[in-house]
């Protein structure tokens, strides 16, 4: 465990992946602090290999910090959705396991400087990687306001999207994390129960900022075509979107291909190329009341057999 990120389901999804055997070519895609990377590492061999990739750049430097300790560790800076462009150049042309933890880490959520959350003021930033794309606040200062809402109700399933978006358009320019976490509080005609009435909207941006849900899409795929007969994928998703698309795509490779009765196969045809061993697993009450930001985390994981 990092001082500064709780890994959550750690316990499990480590289980699930180390089954597989302890050597052979891993990935974290996620790497985060470092907690499931550290719980991995553990329980492979000596002639292991784990790839540990981030987008975000403070993190892959926690990561090479670790590499010096640790020769099986490969850091990488780069996105999963590259990851068939990124396996090749590490030297991988298959892999035993692969872990996405998806979402922030809480080094990223803590930082006001990242502009990710509402509690505290900061630059409208939200981008994993600050090297490139554009910032929340640059989208949100042109955006116009059909724009704003299709991304806040798509995105954040936020019903007073439309009321927001204008509300942000008349306020414009927006500076800070801080503004726009008031906007939005103000445009609800009633006080949200539960959660802060900005959760959905900064979800919202921080998924269409960062494209998230092409990334976890093409992040599924290229690790799936990556596994070894035997080897696993496991996703932990936070919300329900991302865990709709995991959800769907393991249903999608576990599924027979639909053949014509008549049409005659061979032994290995007609067959999934995989099965899923597990899942929705959730954390347990304990978890939850050590760690509130497991609370709502999902682990699913898929086997490749074909
Ligand atoms: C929940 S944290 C992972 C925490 C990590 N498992 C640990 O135990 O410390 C998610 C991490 O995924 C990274 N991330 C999110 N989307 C990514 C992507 N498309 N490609 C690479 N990294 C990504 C984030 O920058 C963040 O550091």
């Amino acid at each position: 465990m990092s001082a500064d990120h709780t890994p959550v389901l750690c316990r499990e999804a480590i289980g699930y992946l180390a089954a597989t055997g302890a050597g052979g070519n891993f990935v974290d895609a996620t790497f985060g602090r470092g907690g499931h990377c550290r719980a991995l590492l553990e329980r492979l061999g000596l002639g292991a290999r784990l790839l540990a990739l981030d987008r975000d750049q403070e993190a892959f430097k926690v990561a090479q910090a670790l590499a010096e300790q640790d020769a099986r560790l490969l850091p990488r800076h780069g996105r999963f959705g590259d990851i068939s462009a990124i396996l090749p150049d590490v030297g991988m042309t298959q892999v035993q396991g692969a872990l996405m933890d998806l979402g922030l880490s809480s080094a990223q959520l803590d930082d006001p400087q990242r502009g990710f959350s509402f509690r505290a003021e900061g630059p409208l930033d939200m981008r994993m990687d600050t090297c490139r794309g554009a910032t929340a606040g640059a989208w949100l200062n042109q955006a116009s306001a059909a724009e704003i809402a299709k991304v806040i109700r798509d995105y954040g399933e936020e019903r007073y999207a439309g009321r927001i978006s204008r509300a942000i358009c008349t306020a414009r320019p927006l500076s800070n994390t801080r503004q726009l976490a008031d906007l939005v509080t103000a445009s609800q005609p009633r006080p949200s129960r539960g959660k802060h009435g900005a959760t959905r909207v900064f979800q919202a941006v921080r998924i269409f900022v960062n494209d998230e849900l092409k990334e976890l899409q093409a992040g599924l795929q290229g690790l799936f075509d990556a596994l070894a007969v035997g080897g696993r994928l496991a996703v932990i998703a936070f919300h329900s979107l991302e865990d709709r698309i995991v959800k769907r795509f393991f249903r999608a490779c576990s599924a027979s291909p639909l053949v014509p009765r008549h049409v005659p196969l061979r032994a290995d045809e007609g067959r999934a190329p995989a099965r899923v061993v597990a899942g929705p697993v959730r954390p347990t009450a304990a978890e939850v009341e050590a760690n509130v930001r497991a609370r709502s985390a999902v682990l699913r994981v898929l086997e490749r057999i074909a």
